[in-house]
């Protein structure tokens, strides 16, 4: 079997995509920005040949590219885990009649406006909303829409440029840092807890499923630069509270025609238990989630993603063993780490249970954190009693600390 893997070097785990793919048997034919004698031995060593572009956001000149690349192959599938090169992917699926999904279908969970209409129109629960151009058309749909709102880009990630207002004045304090935003949502503010609801579908069906719980939700994570952001996948899915998202989420998957490969969805439980639409996504979480969701049950999804989407089946054994959680760290001070302090302790109270401390060492310069969730690193620590994770991930938020520029 011959696939192409758009973006096998960039984000880092889709490095562990490209190993997955080749673990199952098939021959990969990557395409990325990057030059071939960048590429580790090891990455190269999974593919079967590597194309290299001058610009991979450039989505013409990348399909021009990757047919004249292609022309006398049989390829069997094209293949991309990274969001922003997705829509392309699908392309190249409808041009050259390759199975999988179409652009249509992938439009559905790209587009957020295209995306709640869809699956409000199969009677799931979505936030009211309306697609908004300019300041003027923000302001009268927030007429329409009430207080407290939110105002987000229609194309955004990571909550970037994303806005809780409860007031008209509020809003125009939004609408004046956004002014590069060209498309906008104004939606009703939900209130309560959010979780993700992760799958590997086969034909829109569900093969492995995972939900994670985020502590606290990813808007007031982005706004807030003192708190660790937590992230917990829930051993429990069987539990009542869930399914309402379980039976939103399977719903979405529906209602938006997914096919194969992975899907990352959040939705909302709010205070009267209704399970309320988020977003979705028809590829993988990021930030470390499948490596949580890996750690949940000692499984490998990066392969097992590879098998599903290649041969249609799943073969590891994904019993629910573990709550894993991931706590992203941020200095206190700017520029190089000096000290951490609380580690020492943290290790020695829960070290059993950790499974991975990446934690910036002193000397190393900041990231930063309203650009990446992964922020100064993170501890991973696992449990199989729920209440036991939330401690030691609320410990590690809490009694860890790393400061910079001292
Ligand atoms: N309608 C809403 N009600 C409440 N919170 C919201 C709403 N829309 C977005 N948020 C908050 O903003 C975050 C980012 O919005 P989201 O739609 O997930 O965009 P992205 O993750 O692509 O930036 C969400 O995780 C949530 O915390
Ligand atoms: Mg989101």
């Amino acid at each position: 079997m011959n696939v192409v893997f758009l973006a096998p070097t960039y984000p880092p785990e889709m490095q562990q995509y490209t190993r997955g793919l080749a673990e199952v048997g098939v021959n990969v034919f990557g395409v990325a920005d990057a030059p071939k004698q960048s590429l580790t031995p090891t990455l190269k060593s999974y593919m079967a040949d590597y194309l290299q572009v001058p610009r991979i956001m450039d989505e013409d000149d990348v399909m021009e590219r990757v047919t004249s690349w292609l022309r006398g192959r049989s390829i069997d599938r094209i293949l991309c885990n990274w969001e922003p090169l997705q829509i392309v992917a699908a392309r190249m699926r409808d041009r050259f009649g390759i199975p999988g999904m179409t652009e249509d279908q992938v439009i559905g969970f790209r587009d957020k406006q295209i995306m709640k209409e869809r699956v409000k129109a199969a009677g799931l629960r979505v936030p009211f909303s309306q697609r908004v151009r300019n300041g003027k058309e923000a302001k009268e749909a927030a007429e329409r829409v009430g207080f407290p709102l939110i105002v987000k880009p229609i194309a955004g990630a990571g909550s970037a440029d994303t806005y809780r207002c409860d007031s008209m004045q509020e809003l125009d304090v939004a609408l004046a840092k956004m002014r590069h935003v060209t498309e906008a949502s104004v939606e009703e503010f939900i209130d309560g807890e959010e979780f993700t609801f992760d799958t590997i579908c086969v034909g829109g069906q569900p093969i492995y499923m995972n939900v994670a719980a985020y502590l606290p939700k990813p808007l007031i994570a982005r706004s807030n630069e003192w708190l660790s952001p937590v992230i917990i996948t829930v051993r429990d899915l069987a539990q009542p509270k869930l399914q309402g998202g379980i039976a939103l989420g399977k719903g979405v998957l529906k209602a938006l025609q997914m096919g194969d490969g992975f899907t990352h969805m959040e939705w909302y439980l709010t205070p009267k238990g209704e399970a309320v639409f988020g977003e979705i996504g028809c590829r993988p979480g990021g930030a470390h989630l499948v490596d949580q969701m890996n750690y949940t049950s000692d499984v490998d999804l990066f392969r097992e993603w590879a098998r599903v989407v290649c041969w249609h089946s799943f073969k590891a054994d994904a019993t629910r063993k573990y709550n894993a959680a991931i706590v992203f760290k941020r200095a206190l001070g700017q520029g190089r780490i000096s000290r951490i302090t609380g580690l020492h302790d943290y290790m020695a109270r829960f070290g059993d249970w950790v499974v991975e401390e990446t934690l910036l060492r002193p000397g190393q310069h900041r990231r930063n954190w309203k650009q990446t969730l992964i922020s100064d690193g993170h501890i991973l620590v696992r449990h199989p009693d729920w209440g036991t994770a939330h401690k030691m991930a609320f410990a590690a938020a809490t009694d860890v600390t790393l400061y910079a520029g001292e």
